[in-house]
């Protein structure tokens, strides 16, 4: 296990008040915080877990925090979750772990997203690792045709989609959702916002892994310390 995404882990546990509802991220990182937060539930918190995916859900009950289902809630306290890239702004790509659908719907109804990373993953620039893109299986080549005409036009210096294989390399991975995940090797993403909107327009396109405005706290694990980067939000 990698100490600097424990330390961020364990370092978003201080955001955690009793009583609250958790939305509980997915990905390595965010399997450690649950670990952690099993503990702390063990010792008495009174928590419940929304989880942004079947893997978290099955992490979640390994270590014994409650779930309560999505459509049971009325108001998510705090999100905590992984990111593959991070920017300067908190701008996000998610979806390396193909649960961006679910993060994403799970992070915009909470009252404030906390993100758990090591170092590796704040860039100047978001783009190196590839932007994965959720689509409805139905048409799936003439939408990765039209994610790459979105990215070419809004300035994206590559745009080459390559549609996600399931582990097993028996066919196209499936998400929680059933749809496809469609790879975008940017490079560079100069203009997120741009890029975002012009997704959002593509038929076919279920949701992208593009996070904007959602974070308000970046916790940034380092093998013997850790950083927290705040930015106030509106609301
Ligand atoms: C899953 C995600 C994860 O948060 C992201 O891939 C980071 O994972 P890890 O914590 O394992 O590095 O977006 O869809």
């Amino acid at each position: 296990m990698s100490q600097a995404k424990e330390n961020a882990a364990l370092a978003a546990l201080d955001f955690v008040q009793d009583g609250m509802t958790l939305g509980l991220g997915s990905g390595s990182t965010a399997e450690i915080f649950i670990e952690h937060l099993g503990e702390r539930v063990a010792g008495g918190l009174k928590v419940q877990g929304v989880p942004t995916s079947k893997q978290t859900a099955a992490c979640a009950e390994e270590n014994g925090v409650p779930l309560i289902g999505i459509d049971k809630v009325s108001r998510i306290h705090l999100t905590v979750d992984g990111a593959d890239e991070v920017d300067p702004m908190f701008t996000l790509i998610k979806g390396g772990g193909a649960c961006l659908l679910r993060e994403k719907i799970i992070a915009a109804a909470s009252d404030k997203m906390v993100v758990i990373v090591d170092e590796s993953k704040m860039v100047e620039k978001l783009g190196k690792f590839p932007l994965p893109v959720e689509v409805d299986p139905f048409g799936v080549t003439l939408t990765a045709e039209q994610i790459y005409e979105a990215l070419q036009k809004s300035g994206c210096q590559n745009g080459q989609t390559v549609l996600r294989q399931n582990k097993e390399g028996t066919g196209p991975l499936i998400t929680d959702g059933g749809n496809y995940i469609v790879d975008c090797k940017c490079e560079v993403i100069p203009a997120p916002g741009e890029t975002a909107h012009l997704l959002n327009h593509v038929p076919g396109v279920v949701e992208h892994g593009l996070f904007i405005d959602l974070s308000s706290v970046v916790i940034v694990g380092e093998p013997d310390h850790y950083r927290i980067m705040e930015i106030k939000r509106e609301g």
